[in-house]
């Protein structure tokens, strides 16, 4: 029994999830990532590279610190893991992250075309905007570096060009749904674009509300998650009671 496998667990569970429903491109292939971060810890718990989904068992998940340096598990993290890392250094509320393969969104990666604001409850969720993080190949530095510079608008998912998507959110079940909005939005664009007919947005004053709320509520997790710093601090801090 390793100390994380509580995490590894989760990550496992959903892991599975997306593969059986097709999130990863096929139910039977090693495509797509999943991670969550232990907070305080600056551990990363994320899947290993290469390894079927169906056949991953809890010791195969990987546990890796904000170095890369491996702190649990003796496969080799996936090739994604800089990628994972570089966004939870970037955005503080972000507790976990969804790499996939799905198929609506990755049409639109291919054609390079991020999904507008199309429903309120969607936007309410992710953001005022699905935008395309330009192409570099897999596991690159180049990749994760454009990830990072994209995470500044502040919302929660991503379509990757000509590859897949990125999904990021404060758990790894919040983040399972946007992931499935994300797929609803870009199934519908898809199919609206086909007719040739004009796409309708939301009107702008409702998009900017929605995607204040989404910062409002990312602002306090980040308030929520310092909070817990500063009394561990004070706990790991505080004397021993004297007898
Ligand atoms: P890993 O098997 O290393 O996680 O890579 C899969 C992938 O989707 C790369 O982008």
């Amino acid at each position: 029994m390793g100390s994380y496998d509580d995490y590894k667990r989760r990550v496992l569970e959903i892991s599975r999830r997306l593969s059986a429903d097709g999130y990863f491109g096929s139910k039977s292939g090693s495509a797509g990532n999943v991670s969550m971060l232990v907070e305080g810890e600056n551990a990363v718990l994320i899947t290993p590279t290469r390894l079927q989904y169906d056949v991953m068992t809890v010791e195969d998940i990987c546990v890796v610190d904000f170095d890369l340096a491996r702190i649990e598990g003796e496969r080799k993290p996936s090739i994604e893991t800089p990628m994972h890392v570089a966004t939870y250094k970037v955005r503080a509320d972000v507790s976990a992250v969804i790499h996939t393969h799905q198929t609506y969104a990755s049409a639109l990666s291919v054609l390079n075309e991020p999904i507008p604001p199309l429903f309120d409850e969607v936007t309410l969720a992710i953001g005022n905007m699905i935008d395309v993080v330009p192409y570099a190949l897999s596991g690159t530095r180049e990749l994760h570096d454009h990830v990072a510079r994209k995470l500044a608008n502040r919302c929660h998912c991503y379509i990757l060009q000509n590859h897949g998507t990125l999904c990021i959110g404060t758990d790894l079940d919040k983040t399972f749904t946007f992931v499935e909005l994300l797929e609803k939005s870009a199934h519908i664009y898809m199919q609206a674009l086909a007719t040739g007919k004009p796409v309708t947005v939301l009107p702008e004053k409702t998009v900017a509300q929605l995607h204040a709320a989404v910062i409002a509520r990312q602002d306090r997790e980040i308030a929520r998650k310092e909070e817990r710093r500063i009394a561990r601090m004070k706990t790991s801090r505080a004397p021993e009671p004297s007898h």
